[in-house]
């Protein structure tokens, strides 16, 4: 049994708390505050095949540094994850490597859409927590960007009630865009080539698929005032549509290339700074459901490379709550507000066992970020000093301090 003595609770009363454990330890709370275990419904940890980046030893100690116990892995990996063996294969991989670590992590996959293996999908219904579907070319080869597939898609998980999450980028704007580009190609043309329409039109075609066939649908990085107004409208009818966004969307814009260079390459793109208001405005008004990481680790020598071949993504599963804590702090936020994006919208949109898992924050602790747990060593939020930061993780009973 672990104890927290005099610890705070969500409406603000001090109690001492007790969850079952295998340890036996008490803890004196007095000051800290107890919310539900960070769930991350976005991360790349790279396992398999691109495992110099990350990998589940290092991703597992970044979720827990982070106050997360719940992860939702992406399949771009190599191989991708599209079909039901190499979902096994990828399993096991993971397992062997929580183990390792000694984190018992609590993870669930979402299974790649591919053209060629659209009747695995079937076969792993109950094995994921839903198919992903590139709409436009990321990190790796998975892309579906043919009306005919996406149909397809569509209408199977439906059949099977499965949720769609999409990355909502169309792909042959895209093409365009880089065709008609007379720019300079540095870091800060990705913003032009992967504009808001991009954006917009993959999202409006994904939203009438969801209303055409009644797919649940699940946005990923949400990253515009525009496809915000699309997901407002989708709600308002009903439909089972349901958006995410990301911290580096909602912290940061345009003009990190100036600071970050390569590093504030991302797909979807930063973007100007009149999206931001817009997107903390679809958080209090519920528009916007969840906050996912979208941890995309690349090493520095990587995200190094001159614009074009410096790929996109960047790491921050770590710093996730401590950028809400903060935001909170700053009076940007409400705590439960937090407990929602980071842990109860998810819970409720992807059916999920109760919750067991706790993190304790310290609502008053300033710390400056000067390192990370990700193995690709970096991250965009270095030399951030924030207010409000988790001190123990607690996963299914284990207690891990964090520094
Ligand atoms: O910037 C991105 N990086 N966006 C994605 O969609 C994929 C991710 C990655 O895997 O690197
Ligand atoms: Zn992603």
């Amino acid at each position: 049994m672990i104890t927290l003595q005099s610890v705070t609770v969500l409406n603000g009363q001090t109690v001492d708390f007790q969850i079952a454990s295998p340890e036996e330890k008490t803890i004196a709370a007095k000051g800290l505050t107890l919310l539900p275990a960070v769930i991350d419904p976005h991360v790349h940890f790279r396992t398999p095949g691109m495992e110099y980046k990350e990998d589940w030893l290092t991703g597992a100690k970044a979720a827990i540094q982070g106050g997360c116990s719940l992860v939702f892995d992406m399949p771009n990996t190599q191989p991708p994850t599209i079909t039901a063996s190499l979902l096994q294969e990828k399993k096991a991989l993971i397992d062997q490597q929580l183990k390792k670590v000694g984190i018992p992590l609590r993870y669930e996959l979402f299974f790649g859409a591919d053209k060629q293996h659209l009747s695995e999908i079937s076969q792993v219904k109950g094995q994921v927590i839903g198919i992903k579907i590139f709409m436009g070319c990321s990190t790796g080869n998975l892309v579906i960007d043919d009306d005919e597939s996406l149909e397809a898609v569509f209408s199977l998980a439906a059949e099977q009630d499965m949720l769609v999450a999409v990355h909502a980028e169309d792909e042959h704007l895209i093409q365009e865009r880089k065709r008609l580009y007379k720019g300079a190609m540095n870091y800060a043309a990705h913003s032009l080539l992967r504009d808001v329409e991009v954006a917009t039109h993959a999202v409006a075609k994904a939203i009438a698929l969801s209303k055409r066939y009644g797919t649940r649908l699940y946005i990923l990085h949400v990253s515009s005032a525009e496809e915000i107004a699309l997901i407002r409208a989708a709600k308002e009818q009903g439909l089972a549509v349901f958006a995410e966004t990301t911290p580096h969307h909602l912290f940061f814009n345009t003009a990190a290339y100036e600071t970050l260079e390569g590093r504030a390459v991302v797909n979807p793109p930063l973007r100007d700074k009149h999206h931001q208001p817009a997107l903390w405005k679809a958080i209090h008004e519920k528009v916007i459901d969840t906050l996912g990481s979208d941890h995309a680790p690349h090493t520095q020598a990587e995200k190094a490379k001159p614009y074009g071949e410096c790929p996109s993504g960047m790491p921050g599963i770590e710093f996730m709550l401590p950028l809400l804590l903060n935001a909170h702090h700053e009076g940007l936020l409400r705590l439960d507000e937090v407990v929602s994006l980071t842990s109860a919208r998810a819970r409720s949109i992807f059916r999920l066992a109760p919750q067991e898992d706790w993190v304790l924050v310290d609502l008053n602790k300033t710390q400056r970020i000067t390192h990370t747990a990700s193995k690709c060593g970096w991250t965009p939020y270095l030399g951030l000093t924030l207010c409000g930061w988790p001190v123990y993780t607690i996963l299914r009973g284990h207690c891990f301090p964090l520094t």
